[in-house]
């Protein structure tokens, strides 16, 4: 075990010129890629530091909407307002015309870009691809098993599964249960979830990636990796969407097992941490490792932690705030870029897939950044500053 609590506190802190000095780093980054990525889209990653421009599609672009959406957010400027809204149009016309949207990742794609947009501007195209968005995931829906299908076509036999990732496609279906009054969203996410947890959680509180379910009888059946470096070990990126999406349901479900839950897989993240705190791709690797790291691993892990402080008893909250803050110093130090001659990222040293004798993935994206990455970084950091109104 490389971390505890206690050998934690020997970390730098977080002050507020950091926090300060950083975001208006990034904003001045996110300012800066505006005339390149207002009609297009970044892509998933960076190559060799820079992301390149690409129309609305993968799983990936509600992120650099959210971004803006958080620039706007920290800065008041309109210029970021009229770019975000723009992207928007895209949006809706992706979710109309069924563009790129086989899969579950309904919440990335459009509670960052078009949830956020109708709650910091009322903006009703927004509302009306949001709800789109929900409708099409909640058709992912399996009643045999209770889970929402992660890929390919639903009902695919040799796709009968769920990720771990798809914990946070779920606040897209409770918003839309409180937009629409129609419960049916909700009990998707909540049965989503009681099947995941189920299903993901090792005893150990490491997490597989991905699990498959008995297509006759709905009963979880064994799990795999498609990114993480082994069928048994912890994806880094895996852990974090575990702590995230825990932290998002507990706020929506209030349900007691999510805080137990939260402490398992959270505890689990800490205390795999190499020194500098910034996790490898997966937890099989540890300090001086030759494999690359995955920062945004830990961004994401950060704003699940700061998310679910909110309902912990003080003495929890402080301790598991203290962490995070020190994960988000030792981003800040050691990946928050603040030349954009080397990069138009904001977050240095993510991989997106790493290949590995037993994962199904080929290397991309290896210590890159990517635009989930950018995304948390820029959600913690903001966290920060205000009581912060999610757009989850
Ligand atoms: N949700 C896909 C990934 O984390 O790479």
């Amino acid at each position: 075990m490389a971390q505890t609590f206690e050998t934690i506190k020997k970390y730098p802190g977080l002050e507020e010129s950091i926090i300060k000095k950083a975001l208006d780093e990034a904003t001045a980054i996110v300012k800066a890629n505006l005339p390149e990525f207002t009609d297009k889209f970044q892509s998933s990653n960076s190559f060799d530091g820079f992301y390149e421009a690409t129309e609305n599609v993968e799983w990936t672009t509600g992120f650099w909407t959210g971004v803006i959406w958080l620039s706007y957010e920290h800065t008041g400027e309109d210029c970021y307002k009229e770019a975000a809204l723009k992207q928007v149009e895209s949006f809706l016309h992706r979710i109309e015309e069924k563009i790129d949207v086989n899969h579950h990742d309904m919440g990335f794609l459009f509670s960052l870009s078009c949830v956020a947009a109708y709650k910091l501007t009322g903006n009703e195209y927004a509302k009306k691809a949001a709800l789109l968005a929900a409708d099409h995931l909640a058709e992912r829906y399996r009643e045999v098993g209770n889970f929402l299908q992660a890929w390919g076509n639903v009902g695919q036999a040799s796709e009968y599964r769920l990720i771990i990732d798809c914990l946070l496609n779920l606040p897209i279906l409770y918003w839309a249960t409180e937009v629409t009054g129609d419960s049916s969203y909700a009990m998707k996410a909540k049965n989503h979830i009681k099947t995941a947890m189920k299903c993901v959680v090792r005893p150990d509180n490491s997490t597989y990636h991905t699990h498959f379910i008995d297509m006759q009888t709905g009963e979880p059946t064994y799990g795999v990796t498609h990114q993480g470096n082994r069928n048994n070990s912890a994806w880094a990126r895996g852990q974090a969407w575990g702590i995230y999406g825990i932290a998002l349901s507990y706020r929506y479900l209030k349900d007691p097992e999510y805080i137990d839950l939260f402490y398992r897989v959270t505890d689990y993240f800490i205390e795999h941490l190499p020194e500098d705190l910034v996790p490898y791709w997966d937890f099989d690797f540890d300090t001086d490792s030759e494999e690359p790291r995955d920062s945004s691993a830990s961004a994401i892990a950060i704003c699940g932690i700061y998310e679910m402080i909110k309902y912990l008893e003080p003495e929890q909250a402080a301790r598991y705030k203290e962490a995070a803050d020190k994960m988000l110093r030792a981003l800040v130090e050691h990946c928050a870029n603040d030349d954009i001659t080397i990069s138009n990222g904001l977050l240095l040293h993510g991989t997106y897939a790493r290949d590995s004798k037993e994962n199904t993935c080929k290397n991309r994206g290896v210590d890159e950044c990517n635009t989930w990455g950018d995304y948390f970084y820029l959600e913690a950091l903001v966290r920060l500053t205000k009581d912060w109104e999610l757009y989850w």
